[in-house]
């Protein structure tokens, strides 16, 4: 297995690339299930997850055609994949595949919607918490769907299609959301989901549904209002940037300090962590080419903060930013009020000499001058780049195991920092 070696104390400078939003191309490549035309969505990911997810779609007769760079392309830009789900040959999605990676699970959303029928496995454990899956179902069996469990699967059926409803969430689910989006898209009827999720991933998705003839209006507010047709068609959409990589990576540079474009970032993805990153010390500068953060002489300042559904801090920052508490002044409070058991970091970062102390929901960050590299791994993508950042300004030598994690969700992490002047390259075998 891949490991990554870094010698931390060097300042990061110079340009970062933004990649496409992992969190977008998902549900994106997800939603070319509605249609017998081909989806081509530029500015993919190069990522284990992108390319897992691949197979799935593969296996229910979907047909990917990643196209080559072209002239002129940039080493970094994204992958334009060409998806065409003209025959769905295959309505169940088994175990092996959905318990790799719970997103797909939300294949069951397009299959209902388009063949009437789907048997999706539920998608199992998970090192962050429970994550449930019941107000997905929720949100299918008020459009009319029949669920039933057999055998650890999800069986769902439509047998005269989706009818228009009213969906209520209790609780703001970004899956619950994106699953209750796609499926009223082919509903007969007008469907209104109320406490809906805003996150800028559900907004990209709806667009690209509209361009492919849905009729959704009201993404990114808490209510979301879809018209039902017939039938979607072909569309080519670009992915957003990842405001999950703008953020660690702004973390990182917080923490080295130095000064960093990322390019192709856009501020308004994540501006309450680009507000808790000013009060840590950082100075972020918007401008036409992304979004520039340096940390020049100021020291790291501590800051209070709690996990929030967007626009409030993404709990997929949450460990990166305790990574950076880790060397503030003074001591800081992270509340996670997301997931349940997403503080799987702490013991890790414990390991470079970080003082953090655990109570419920809220973690208390004891600053400290100095962090020591160490050996260390992670259960999950965002805690293990939370080891990264600490790696970046820790005394010495840090061996990151497990990366398998970090290719989920982070294309050419070691490239991209080591570009900057980072010490940092990864070990193969
Ligand atoms: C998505 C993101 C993930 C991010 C999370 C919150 C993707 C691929 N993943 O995950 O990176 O951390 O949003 O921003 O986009 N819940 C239920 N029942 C359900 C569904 C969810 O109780 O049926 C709970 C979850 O356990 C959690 C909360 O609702 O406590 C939020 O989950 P949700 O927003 O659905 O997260 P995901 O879509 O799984």
């Amino acid at each position: 297995m891949d490991r990554i070696r870094i010698v931390g104390g060097n300042k990061l400078n110079g340009t970062i690339p933004i990649s496409g939003a992992k969190n977008a191309a998902l549900p994106l490549m997800i939603a070319a299930l509605l249609t017998d035309e081909t989806l081509i969505l530029d500015n993919v990911p190069r990522l284990a997850d992108v390319a897992q997810l691949q197979r799935i779609l593969g296996n229910h007769g979907v047909d990917i055609m990643s196209a080559g760079k072209r002239p002129g392309d940039h080493e970094y830009q994204g992958q334009t994949l060409h998806i065409s789900a003209a025959n769905i040959i295959d309505t169940t999605a088994p175990y092996e595949l959905v318990s790799k990676m719970r997103a797909s699970f939300w294949v069951i959303a397009p299959l209902v919607a388009r063949m009437h029928e789907a048997r999706v496995s539920l998608p199992g454990g998970c090192a962050i918490g429970t994550r449930p899956v019941d107000l997905l179902n929720m949100a299918l069996e008020k459009l009319g769907a029949e669920l039933s469990i057999d055998g650890g699967y999800v069986v769902v059926k439509a047998p005269g299609g989706l009818k228009g409803a009213e969906i209520d969430f209790p609780k703001v689910t970004v899956s619950g959301t994106h699953v209750a989006v796609m499926a009223a898209t082919l509903a007969k009827g007008t469907t209104v989901i109320t406490n809906a999720a805003c996150e800028p991933e559900i907004v990209d998705v709806a667009d690209c549904l509209n361009k492919m003839g849905a009729k959704i209006s009201g993404a990114g507010t808490t209510r979301i209002v879809i018209e039902g047709v017939t039938k979607l068609h072909g569309a080519r959409h670009t992915v957003l940037p990842d405001r999950i990589e703008t953020g660690t990576y702004a973390m990182a540079v917080a923490m080295t300090g130095g000064d960093v474009l990322l390019a192709g970032a856009r501020p308004e993805l994540l501006q309450s962590a680009l507000d808790v990153l000013v009060q840590a010390g950082a100075t972020v500068t918007p401008n036409n080419e992304g979004i520039r953060i340096a940390r020049n002489g100021a020291g790291i300042k501590s800051v209070d903060v709690a996990t929030a559904p967007f626009p409030g801090f993404p709990t997929d920052l949450q460990a990166q930013l305790m990574a950076l508490m880790t060397m503030a002044k003074g001591s800081s409070h992270i509340t996670e009020t997301i997931f349940e058991n997403r503080f799987m970091h702490v013991q890790e970062l414990a390991r470079f000499g970080a003082r953090i102390h655990l109570d419920g929901e809220t973690a208390t960050v004891d600053g400290i001058a100095k962090l020591r590299g160490a050996p260390v791994m992670a259960t999950d993508l965002r805690a293990s780049v939370s080891l990264v950042i600490a790696a970046l300004a820790a005394e010495g030598e840090t061996m990151v195991n497990r990366i398998y994690h970090l290719d989920r969700g982070f294309e050419r992490l070691e490239e991209k920092l080591s570009a900057c002047g980072a010490q940092i390259e990864r070990i193969s075998g």
